[in-house]
């Protein structure tokens, strides 16, 4: 299997937590090497906002350019620990929609630009997400869990298969999961008729803090569920065997019941 350097996370419905993890997600990443977090959520990206960053240069100028790696590079925001990323601007009027072959020209920039790459690209599909999603390494489809949720998530696998993205670079992942839900996670699966390949634990402390300061759920909350369950996510993602823990949450929260 090929390096998988790619990686792009779509929501099956708003609010699911699709850019706090793409965020973590390219935070993990850059341990082993540069990385960027791409916000192509062209209807209101806020990953900037959720990092507290200003853009030098914000996406929407970056569509069509002829900048070579790296001029790319350096219009990117740098996080204190390394990790870099291309925001969205913050006023909506600046907000532009991308040609497929412009949404496509900047990925493939940035996969240039970056050892490993991790792009936003907010909840639903349209065409120039569809041609996104079929060009990356991996996808991680990211659902709450709920019925419907998870069923949209299983309507936007099957656009995916259909496009030609492989089913082993299709992950379906549960965030926000309580082990206080009514529902039982395995009923939900099996009522959508998903497979789930992730859960991550719901953690409204460390997620309120880490959007309040701007920072990583690895500052304001390091070792927790949470961020192990992200780290273990990003060894999924790339076929890599999980970290050997000896905590208690390891097995429950990776494929498991929570
Ligand atoms: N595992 C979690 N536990 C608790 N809260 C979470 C978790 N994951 C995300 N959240 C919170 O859910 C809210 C939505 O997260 P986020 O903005 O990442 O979702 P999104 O899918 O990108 O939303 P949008 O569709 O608006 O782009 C944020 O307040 C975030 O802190
Ligand atoms: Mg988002």
């Amino acid at each position: 299997m090929d390096a998988v350097r790619r990686v792009a996370l779509v929501g099956a419905k708003g609010g699911s937590g699709t850019t706090l993890l793409a965020a973590n997600l390219g935070a993990v990443a850059q341990r082993g090497g540069s990385s960027c977090v791409l916000d192509l959520d062209c209807r209101k990206g806020d990953l900037a906002a959720l990092l507290d960053v200003r853009p030098k240069v914000i996406v929407p100028e970056l569509w069509g350019s002829d900048c070579d790696a790296s001029r790319l590079r350096g219009s990117a925001s740098h996080l204190p620990g390394g990790l870099c990323i291309l925001g969205q601007p913050d006023a909506m009027a600046q907000l532009a929609r991308p040609l497929p072959t412009e949404a496509l020209g900047l990925l493939a920039l940035a996969a240039a630009a970056w050892d490993t790459l991790v792009v936003d690209c907010g909840a639903g599909l349209d065409e120039v997400m569809v041609a996104v999603l079929a060009e990356v390494d991996a996808v991680v489809i990211v659902a709450t869990p709920d019925v419907l949720a998870v069923r949209n998530a299983r309507r936007l696998d099957a656009v995916l298969g259909q496009v030609g993205v492989p089913e082993a670079r299709r992950l379906v992942v549960l965030n926000r999961v309580d082990r206080h839900d009514a529902f039982d996670t395995a009923d939900i699966e099996a009522a959508a008729r998903v497979h789930v390949a992730a859960r991550l634990p719901r953690d409204d402390a460390a997620c309120a803090r880490a959007v309040g300061e701007g920072a990583l759920l690895a500052d304001v909350a390091p070792g927790s569920p949470l961020v192990r369950a992200v780290e273990d996510l990003w060894s999924l993602v790339r076929g890599e065997p999980l970290a050997p823990r000896t905590s208690r949450w390891r097995i429950p929260w990776l494929g498991g019941e929570p």
